[in-house]
């Protein structure tokens, strides 16, 4: 069975498959044809779906993404520029949180929404630890804790550059500036040596963050505790992720205390035009 299948009731000829894979494994048949893979192009096909998506005519499918999972997409629920504009201006990092724990199965509906970044090659490399329980969250904040008390005792750079005496000394009397009382942290991961996987997991995660924001959640880039799951091997131990597989980021999440009402101001954006 060829990847690719063509209803000949429906295709028009217009090209426009060709034209959007991006592999570029699809070709008119000669004689004036429908379009078809081309000789090998199954090994080469990213199943990324832009042909069936693109196809005006729903005259493409693809025997590996079922037509079920390729919803119509709905224009009149997108929002308008202005509304995106003003969404990701007023995006900010919640640093103070209730103590309300989140449900499973909101966490998971955010990084099924992550799951829609882009990626190197279609390759999706991202995988996620979730840590649910705010105890484990608190237990880990402490490892990056003890992280940081060694990087004073080293008198490491990076401990004046982050100014980490701050933060131990406010972890000791009791608050967490580490991961800032969040109930959850989201750690997205990948193997060790793919190329590709820094990029998407940091794409991933930012998807994750205005998913959230979205929905009204708080979310909160975890760079000390990323920064301490690379360097402080205990909690590299401690997160226990699958073998090979590297952090490549972590996220706080949880409910806000607060609500912003005035949009932060930027510095101009430096451009450079050629
Ligand atoms: C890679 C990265 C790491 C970050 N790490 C932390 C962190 O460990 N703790 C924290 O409170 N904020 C952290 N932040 C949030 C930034 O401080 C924040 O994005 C910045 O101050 C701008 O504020 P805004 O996100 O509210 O617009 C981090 C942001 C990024 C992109």
């Amino acid at each position: 069975m060829s990847l690719l299948h063509v209803d000949s009731q429906k295709c028009r000829r217009d090209g426009v498959c060709i034209a959007e894979c991006p592999a570029r494994i699809i070709e008119f048949q000669p004689d004036g044809g429908f379009p078809a893979l081309v000789a090998g192009g199954a090994a080469l096909c990213i199943h990324c779906g832009h042909c069936v998506a693109v196809c005006p005519h729903g005259a493409m499918t693809h025997s590996a993404i079922p037509m079920a999972d390729c919803p119509p997409l709905e224009r009149s629920r997108l929002p308008d520029a202005a509304q995106v504009a003003h969404f990701l201006r007023a995006r900010r990092s919640t640093r103070a949180y209730k103590s309300a724990v989140l449900p499973r199965e909101t966490i998971t509906g955010l990084i099924e929404l992550a799951r829609y970044a882009p990626s190197g090659h279609n390759r999706q490399p991202v995988g996620w630890l979730v840590i649910h329980d705010p105890a484990t969250v608190r237990q880990l904040a402490g490892h990056v804790a003890d992280w940081m008390r060694h990087l004073i005792a080293e008198g490491a750079p990076l401990a004046a550059a982050l100014h980490v005496d701050r933060v131990v000394a406010a972890w000791e009397r009791g608050e967490d500036r580490i991961c800032r009382g969040a109930p959850h942290v989201v750690v997205a991961h990948a193997l060790q040596d793919d190329p590709t996987a820094p990029a998407a997991a940091t794409i991933a995660l930012a998807h994750l963050e205005l998913a959230a924001a979205s929905q009204g959640l708080g979310a909160c880039w975890a760079g000390y505790f990323h920064a301490a799951s690379l360097f402080w091997p205990a909690l590299g131990t401690a997160l226990a992720l699958p073998k090979g597989q590297a952090p490549l980021g972590a996220m706080l999440l949880g409910i806000p205390r607060f609500t912003y009402h005035r949009l932060p101001p930027r510095p101009a954006p430096q451009i450079a035009w050629r």
